[in-house]
């Protein structure tokens, strides 16, 4: 099965995102479009593993409190474009941790640079129109280990553990 470790994003936020890309599309932008509920922010990129014990262990040892996060700014990787997530000492740091506890679990993950972003449009076609994403802010209460399948009409991505943050 093929794993990774997101921040799911609540209502307003995912609003703001589908917002961006309904402006997007209105502006003749064309690609595929993720949808609503698999909009999410990678923390690490695990892939391909055998059994998902190891990688529940592993992450037994995570531990963070909650802190804010906001959007900003739109961008992209070729065809791939993204809102971009602020960065911030409290984001680095639970993306070190996550990093930390599967390396010490013996959990291999892809270790290109954490860029923290949200994917809106894979395969995207059009200029980028000049438009902005509305304000949002979330506070970050879990971290999601999240399984993804490649189905019929796209990939599904299914919630297997939760980890919750500590008090504050
Ligand atoms: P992306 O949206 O920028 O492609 C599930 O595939 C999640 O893991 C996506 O958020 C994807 O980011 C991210 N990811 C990070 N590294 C990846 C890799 N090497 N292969 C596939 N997905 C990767």
């Amino acid at each position: 099965m093929r794993l990774f470790i997101a921040v799911n994003l609540p209502k307003p936020m995912r609003d703001a995102l589908i917002n961006a890309q309904n402006e997007m599309y209105d502006g003749g932008v064309r690609g595929n479009f993720t949808p609503e509920e698999n909009l999410h922010l990678t923390l690490a990129f695990i892939g391909e593993v055998p059994d998902v014990e190891p990688v529940t262990d592993a992450l037994s040892a995570l531990s963070f409190t909650p802190f804010e996060l906001s959007l900003e700014g739109l961008g992209r990787f070729g065809d791939l474009w993204w809102a971009g997530m602020r960065t911030s000492p409290p984001l680095e740091a639970l993306a070190r941790r996550v990093r930390r506890a599967l390396a010490e679990g013996g959990i291999p993950f892809d270790r290109k640079r954490f860029s923290p972003h949200i994917t809106l449009i894979r395969k995207a076609r059009g200029e980028m129109p000049e438009i902005g994403i509305r304000e949002a802010k979330m506070t970050v209460e879990a971290v999601s280990l999240m399984r993804s399948d490649r189905g019929r009409n796209g990939m599904i991505y299914t919630e297997l553990l939760r980890m919750e943050a500590d008090s504050p």
